[in-house]
């Protein structure tokens, strides 16, 4: 079975959570992409639900699908956010931002009553860090960021679109870590990036999510926190 699939068993499974009334966050990515297109069908069928967009490329995608987005100040509090992963482990923790838009995702799972991460098998991991952790900078402190994740052995990488930095929908860079071999626990390495100014937000979400959605083959595996 196709990874395409498994993200479209995931992304239906997750969308039964999804009630007429309810407030919901929508994530960002390939993965989330059949997510947002069944809420979509579901809008078209009747359903009345608002939205907020974790980035400008799926605040487009569900604006032309009919659904109704709305800002996080207006929607105050969200009911349940569904949103990919580039990781998750056993203890629901994950790396996100594969697609840069890990700042509002994060903001939106934190003002989030359920997260619901939905995946393919192959995001599935016993332990996070084969896929480079993405670290949101402001620009005018990258250089120096850059310098001093390379001082602590994390062999950063800006992040490129053709020949130029790539930038975040709030016009920030993006670096990316290795934490592979970082002997630091996750936790520590979350509290000590975020010491850093310059550093907006990292990549790591370590105690958002409540529900993992695995597309395994036809199958979608629910694991409940
Ligand atoms: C967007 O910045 C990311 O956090 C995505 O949620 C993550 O990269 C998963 O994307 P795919 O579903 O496209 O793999």
């Amino acid at each position: 079975m196709s990874a395409v699939n498994e993200k479209k068993v995931a992304a239906l499974a997750a969308v039964k959570y999804v009630k007429s009334g309810m407030t919901v966050g929508l994530g960002t990515g390939s993965t989330a992409f059949y997510m947002i297109e069944a809420i979509g069908e579901m809008v078209q069928n009747g359903m009345e639900i608002k939205a907020v967009a974790t980035s400008n490329e799926t605040e487009k995608l569900a604006t032309r699908l009919g659904i109704n987005v709305i800002t996080l100040a207006e929607a105050k509090r969200l009911d349940v956010t569904i949103d990919g992963a580039d990781e998750v482990d056993e203890n629901f923790q994950l790396i996100k931002g594969g697609g840069g838009a890990l700042l509002r995702e994060k903001i939106v799972a934190h003002n989030s009553d359920l997260n619901i991460i939905i995946a393919d098998a192959s995001k599935s991991v016993s332990k996070l860090g084969k896929f480079k952790l993405p670290i949101e900078t402001i620009p005018f402190a990258t250089q120096l960021i850059i310098n001093e994740l390379n001082d602590m052995g994390l062999s950063p990488v800006q992040r490129m679109n053709g020949n130029d930095h790539y930038k975040t929908d709030e016009n920030n860079d993006i670096v990316d870590i290795d934490i592979w071999d970082c002997d630091m626990k996750l936790t520590e390495l979350e509290r000590h990036l975020k010491t850093i100014p310059g550093i907006v937000e990292t990549g790591l979400f370590l105690t958002t999510t409540n529900l993992v959605i695995i597309g395994k083959g036809d199958e979608a595996i629910v694991k409940n926190r």
